[in-house]
């Protein structure tokens, strides 16, 4: 049984169906990639996970059961983390803040918040320094390294991200990338990932699937990566 496995499903806004019967499924421990060109569904996909869309057909299940449909709040206690496109940060909160804010809507006391901090701060050393700086100061690679720390702050079994690159200088983005491959590695983080690089997402993931117009057009994994790479190119270049 693979940790999170989506049957047949369909997302719609309005009249306008987003994607369409979209099978796809993350084992545990594993890295997949989501990818397709601008307007594919990708995010609709990671949303609809996350609770935030209602499926209009098929199913969801996360470990076997049900994930409760679009209800944020209980799928995020079930262990999904979800990390949006533009990452949400609360900019005129300090750092601490913004991740005392996850930890304390997660249900920990401060002494837990203390302790799950501490933790997510060892893989992400350069933000401890940062701590009380307003997060919206930050530079955006620093951001979206406060955003995963406050994503893995509550132990999740799974983690939805979306574009983590996007807007970020390479350099910066290699950075981000492998923080994610040393939680997934250190942590046992299963991940999933929607991208635009295609490569880099390649090189990460363990498994990819490639959306066209709200349809899977191409599912498989790449350990290959120069010819998962070309293969996916040729959908979304
Ligand atoms: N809130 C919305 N209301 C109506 N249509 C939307 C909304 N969000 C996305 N869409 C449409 O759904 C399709 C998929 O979008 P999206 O999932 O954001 O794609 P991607 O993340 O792959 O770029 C696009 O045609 C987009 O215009
Ligand atoms: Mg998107």
């Amino acid at each position: 049984m693979a940790l999170l496995e989506l049957d047949q499903v369909s997302f719609n806004y309005g009249p306008i169906t987003a994607v369409r019967d979209l099978s796809l499924d993350v084992e545990e421990g594993k890295i997949v990639a989501l990818l397709g060109r601008n307007g594919a569904g990708k995010s609709t996909t990671l949303s609809g996970i996350a609770g935030l869309l209602k499926p209009r057909t098929g199913r969801i299940s996360f470990e076997g059961n049900p994930l409760p449909r679009s209800q944020v709040s209980r799928v995020a206690r079930m262990g999904v983390a979800y990390v949006p496109e533009g990452r949400g940060v609360l900019g005129g909160l300090t750092v601490e803040e913004n991740l005392n804010a996850a930890a304390f809507g997660h249900g920990l006391d401060r002494r837990e918040a203390r302790i799950e901090i501490d933790r997510v701060l060892e893989h992400f050393p350069a933000i401890s320094s940062r701590m009380n700086q307003r997060a919206g100061t930050m530079s955006g690679g620093e951001q979206q390294m406060m955003v995963l720390m406050r994503a893995t702050l509550t132990r999740p079994r799974l983690l939805l991200v979306d574009e983590p690159g996007l807007g970020l200088a390479p350099i910066i983005v290699r950075a981000v990338y492998d923080q994610l491959i040393e939680l997934n590695r250190d942590e046992g983080l299963s991940v999933l990932l929607v991208e635009q690089y295609v490569e880099l997402a390649v090189e990460t993931a363990d498994q990819v699937y490639v959306l066209q117009k709200g349809e899977l057009v191409h599912s498989g994994p790449c350990s290959d990566v120069e010819a998962t790479t070309d293969l996916v190119a040729t959908y979304v270049g």
